[in-house]
Order: structure tokens, then sequence, then C-alpha cells
């Protein structure tokens, strides 16, 4: 085995096992990048019907401007069918996209080990399986490597090279540097429970489905907040109904189960409820949203207009404080007031009596108790308090309406749309973005991979603004380990523990 770090040449042909959606991404990249690519399937006729819908989306980058005629027409007569296994024998590295199951993987890499040259790669693309388990019955695991791609494999960049127990670190080297060497964007991990995204990503699902399931606000909301406020692509809602509550609840489930039952990955009975009912999202015209003909298209709970009122003090010392006076400052008919002597962590005082506070996990009402106020409505985390649309406030339970209305009048007079959450802590973006930075050290810690590959991972993998670790640290991880302490103390479960990494790290910072 060559110990180089080199990417595999151009001339080394490429096999890819299974041309389902992923094993024709897989294809449709290694032949673009000019590698002769031998495609096989096991149902007749499958590899040759796909090779035909590769070369229309060859056709189509042609069409677009990102191939020429030349490298589209080259990258076309590079992907040629393989009937049976034995065709592939010449192949340097074998890709393996075929069926999400342990003893069919195990299956194959058995009978290509007694067919492959000594010096060939065996890649795996399994998202769930572990890599240690499927090079188990090999001869020689170590020439076993994960190769994780993202679906749509031609579009995502993110490739997880995933090294198992065995896996010799020149081959995971190798399939690294090949990745980058087709545009790739790859990261190391080891092969545990959900890699590194399908880890880390599992609190986007499952703090939204938690909120709806306390009945906190409606899926459009949840789904408008975590979008325009948290500035991700999609909300956790949309993107369940895309992805299918089937496989999304079976993901959530093999994790669940891989981490011996650990409440931070618990799976959730308002998914389970929608299995249950059939309605698995898009595919099914049934989701959290109705995709049926002539649905009406569900829209996020919006605040209606309120007057802006006449006496806002800001504290100009607070990020939010500052970015609220910038915005305010061109619509402002009469001026605001800068709130000096400010000894919390206030945002704004309103009408001398409303206190606004960013949430630091804690509802309004147990800020309200904290500060010795009635009056206090807090607002959602953003993910740029200069630009966003939408925010969230929770309101203190004794608050009045007309409180709760001057905040809504001060933040839309700031271009803000307002949905007002029932008071529950750290409202949706804080603790979405808290329990996935938690998810991300945590991985880190259990040395799967650095820090950096995690956000490397989360924005190429799942298209995440910022990546976790990023986001934590313009929070503070102060500020984020006591936002998680605040949601243990409030529900009283190990779900929401801080990862001994952050505490650790706090400490350290201190
Ligand atoms: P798919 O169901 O679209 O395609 C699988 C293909 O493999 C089918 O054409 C099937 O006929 C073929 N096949 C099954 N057993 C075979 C065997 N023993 N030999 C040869 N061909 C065989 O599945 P998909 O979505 O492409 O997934 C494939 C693999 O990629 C799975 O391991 C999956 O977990 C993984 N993956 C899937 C992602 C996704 O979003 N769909 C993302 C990343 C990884």
């Amino acid at each position: 085995m060559s110990e180089s770090s080199a990417p595999l040449p151009i001339t080394a042909t490429i096999a890819v096992i299974g041309a389902g959606a992923m094993g024709a991404g897989i294809a449709q990249i290694a032949a673009v990048a000019g590698h002769p690519v031998l495609l096989h399937d096991l149902r007749p006729g499958a590899a040759v019907s796909a090779i035909a819908g590769i070369r229309a989306q060859i056709d189509k980058l042609v069409a677009k401007g990102k191939l020429s005629a030349e490298q589209a027409a080259a990258a076309s007569a590079a992907l040629l069918p393989a009937e049976s296994l034995d065709a592939l024998r010449d192949a340097k590295l074998v890709i393996e996209a075929i069926v999400e199951n342990l003893d069919a993987k195990r299956a194959l890499f058995g009978q290509l080990e007694a067919l492959l040259a000594d010096d060939a790669i065996l890649a795996t693309n399994t998202s769930s399986i572990s890599v240690t388990a499927i090079g188990a019955g090999l001869k020689r695991p170590e020439r076993l490597v994960g190769m994780h791609f993202f679906n749509p494999a031609p579009l995502m960049p993110l490739v997880e090279v995933i090294s198992g127990a065995a896996t010799d670190k020149a081959v995971a080297d190798t399939v690294f540097a090949t990745s980058q060497a087709w545009g790739k964007t790859p990261v190391r991990a080891r092969s545990t429970p959900g890699f590194i995204v399908n880890r880390v990503a599992r609190p986007f699902y499952a703090e939204g489905l938690r909120l709806l399931q306390e009945g906190v606000c409606d899926a459009a909301t949840l789904d408008a907040v975590i979008r325009e406020s948290g500035g991700f692509r999609m909300g956790p809602c949309e993107l369940m109904d895309l992805i299918g509550h089937d496989v999304n609840y079976a993901v959530t489930r093999s994790v669940f189960d891989a981490f011996y039952g650990d409440p931070r990955f618990q799976p959730s009975f308002v998914q389970l409820e929608l299995v249950q009912a059939g309605h698995l999202g898009r595919k099914s015209g049934r989701g959290f949203f109705d995709y049926r003909d002539g649905a009406a298209k569900a829209e996020a709970a919006t605040a209606g207009p309120q007057p802006r009122p006449w006496r806002i003090a800001l504290n100009l010392g607070h990020p939010l404080g500052s970015a609220l006076s910038k915005r305010m400052y061109a619509s402002a008919a009469h001026p605001l007031q800068t709130l000096s002597g400010v000894t919390d962590d206030r945002i704004a005082t309103i009408d001398g009596s409303t206190a606004l506070f960013a949430t630091d996990g804690r509802s309004a009402t147990a800020m309200a108790l904290a500060h010795g106020l009635r009056d206090v409505v807090v607002v959602d985390l953003m993910l740029d308090a200069a630009t966003v649309r939408r925010t969230a406030i929770a309101v203190s339970a004794h608050c009045p309406d007309a409180a709760r209305d001057s905040v809504i009048g001060m933040l839309q007079s700031a271009g803000f749309a307002v949905s007002v959450f029932s008071d529950s802590p750290g409202l949706a973006v804080f603790r979405t973005v808290a329990m996935l930075a938690n998810e991300a050290f945590d991985a880190v810690h259990q040395q799967v991979c650095s820090l950096d590959a995690v956000d490397i991972a989360m924005r190429g993998g799942v298209n995440y603004p910022i990546g976790p670790v990023e986001w934590a640290q313009r929070i503070g991880l102060d500020r984020v380990l006591a936002g998680l302490d605040h949601l243990q103390a409030h529900y009283g479960e190990p779900r929401y523990r801080a990862s001994a990494w952050l505490r650790h790290a706090v400490r350290a910072q201190s």
C-alpha cells in the first residue's frame, strides 16, 4: 500500500457499486474529475439507466457553463456500466453505495477483496453503519475506509473520511486527497455513531420537535424563526418533511440506540405520530405541512402592527442594544434614550418599566424572578442582529399585554417581524444553537474529529450558515454553558447536560 497522501491519479479506474441516488452522484463526480468509472448494480439494467441519467446531468452542466463541451463529452464517455462484479477487477478505488444493510455490505466487500489487486482501496458510503463493523470480516480491513458523501453528492461539498478501528492511515489519506482533487471538502472522522454530521445535527430536529411537543409555537412559525432569525436555509419542519419522517426518525432511532439510550438523542413522539399516520412529508403529500394540490400554505404567526413606544432607553453596551439603535435610527421620529447605570445585561427598558433581555436559556418568568422585575420580555438569538428580518419573543407570566405590545412596537420599528412564543426557556434559535454546539464539543471531546472539522462538516454537509463551534465562540462559551445549565435546571433532565469539554474550556478561559 502506498504511504503517500497524493490523490489517486486520474488514470486510475474508479468503481461505484449501487446505482441509486448516491451511487449515480458519486459516479458523476469521479467521471467529471477525469477518471474512467465503472458503475455496477445488482438490478439488471440499473447501471445503464443511471448512466443515461448522469449523462443528462452532465449536459446540464454544459448548459450552465460549468463544463466545456469537450470535458462533458470526455466525462460521459468515461462512464461505463459493469453487469458483473468481475468487470471491476482493475479498479483502484471501489466506492460502495448499496442498500444500508451490514450483512449486504460485508458480503459485497468479502467478494471484492478476493477480486481486486492488493493496492485497491475499498470505500463505503454508509451513512449510519460502523466502518469497523463492515471491515471486521475482511482479511485486510486496513484498506476499508468510509467515504461519506451528502445528498445530492455532485452539489454538496462535504465528504466525511471515516477511519474504522483497523483503517490504515495511508488509505484514509489517499481518499482524503482524492476527495480534494475531485473538488470536495473532506474532513476526517473516527467511526462512531452518526460520524460527525448525523450526530451533531440531531438537536436541530430534536429541539424543534420539543418546542412543538410543548406547544410553544406552531411548525410554520418555528421554521420562519429558525430561517429568518437563525439564518438556516430551512426550518426543521420543512427539512424533515423533505428528508421524509420515516427516514429521519429511523436515523434518530439508530443514533439513540447506538448511544445506549442517551436522552440527548431521544426520538420524539411528535415525529412518531407522523410516521404512524403515514404523513411522511413531501413524498406522501403530507407531513408537518400539506403538499396536496390546492392546500393552503401554512403561514408563520406574526404579531400585528403596534405603535412604536415613546420612551425607549437602549443599553448601547449590549451588542443587541447597539444593533437595535442603528436599525431604529433611520425610522426614529423621536429620539432614543441611552440606558445608563445598567447593572444587569438588559438590552432596553421601554416606558420605564418593561425590561428586554436576550435569552440566556431561562424562561422570561424565571428571568423576571431573578431580576426582581415584573415585566420582562426575552428575545431570541439572531445570526446577525444588524440584518435578520424576524425574531421570537417570550413574555413573563405577569407582564401585561400593553407592555408586551410596546416591545413588539419597538422591534417592529427596527424592521423585525415578531413572533410571540409561549414562555419557554431558550426560545428556538438559542436553544438549538446551544445544543448543536454542545454536541459538537462532545464529539471533539470523544475524539471523533477536530474542532475545525465540525464546522467544516456542518457547513458543507447540511448548509449551516456558520459552524456551531464558531457560533458558540461568537456568543461566548461562558454564555452557552450558562444557557445549557439553565435549560438543564428548567427541565431537570440529563438531556441538557453540558459537555465536560465545554465546562473545562470555560474554566480554562477564566
Ligand atoms: P438507493 O436505494 O437509491 O440505491 C441503492 C442501490 O443499490 C439500488 O439501485 C440497489 O439496486 C443497489 N443494490 C442493493 N444491494 C446491492 C448489492 N448487493 N450489489 C449491488 N447493488 C446493490 O440508496 P441510496 O440513497 O443511493 O443510498 C445508498 C447508500 O448511501 C446507503 O448506504 C445509504 O445509507 C448511503 N447514503 C445515502 C444518502 C441519502 O441521502 N440517500 C446520503 C449519504 C449516504
